[in-house]
């Protein structure tokens, strides 16, 4: 039987970013998409401000956000910078996912802590999203492409401008498997002293 240190690393090593046109089309349950979001619940947080928060997109309501994403790009860009290429692909997000999150860091009203620590728990809520959905076999991608960091998404998601788009977690199944890779040597990320 394997021991806790075995299972957990199997299954933080085997999380892969996987896009949605990599994706199935199956159906994640709400259910379990919640048990994710109760996971993300138990990220670490400086005096409890807790600033994650989840907006879910279960199936139809993911591919209209996705479409309403591609719009916002064509409407508040200028006509000498669009990119068609780019509009389609953020489309092209709203093929075959079963939810999609929008992960947000909201700031402390009294702001008790730097913004870094808000953005640093908000982030790791977001790992333990992504280690949650590899252990049950769903495959996910974490996004900040398209209009995700510009105010004009702030106000589509009617947010305060103070708070942060951490991302967009696109989730679904695949039927591929991929190799991860890592291209800088563990050895020159560490000094031990
Ligand atoms: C904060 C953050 C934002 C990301 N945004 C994008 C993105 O907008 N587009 C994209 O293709 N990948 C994005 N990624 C995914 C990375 O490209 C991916 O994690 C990387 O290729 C490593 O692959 P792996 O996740 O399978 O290890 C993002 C990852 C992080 C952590």
């Amino acid at each position: 039987m394997k021991n806790n240190f075995e299972i957990i690393s199997e299954v933080i090593r085997k999380r892969r970013t996987v896009k949605p046109s990599k994706m199935n089309g199956n159906i994640i349950p709400d259910e379990q998409v919640r048990q994710l979001l109760e996971l993300a619940d138990w990220a670490p947080t400086h005096k409890h401000t807790e600033p994650w928060r989840f907006i879910v997109y279960p199936g139809e309501k993911a591919r209209k956000f996705v479409s309403d994403h591609a719009e916002l790009y064509r409407k508040n860009t200028p006509e000498e910078k669009f990119k068609n290429e780019k509009y389609e692909k953020i489309l092209a997000n709203g093929n075959n996912l079963s939810h999609l999150v929008i992960c947000v860091m909201k700031r402390d009203a009294e702001k008790r802590v730097p913004d870094i620590e808000e953005i640093s728990a908000s982030a790791a809520a977001i790992e333990n999203i992504l280690i949650a959905a590899t252990s049950l076999g769903i495959a996910s991608f974490w996004s900040t492409g398209g209009m995700t960091h510009t105010d004009t998404m702030k106000e589509h998601l009617g947010l305060n401008m103070d708070d942060i788009v951490m991302g967009l977690i696109y989730l679904g199944y695949t039927d591929m498997s991929y190799e991860g890779k890592r291209v800088i040597p563990l050895e020159q990320k560490i000094t031990w002293k």
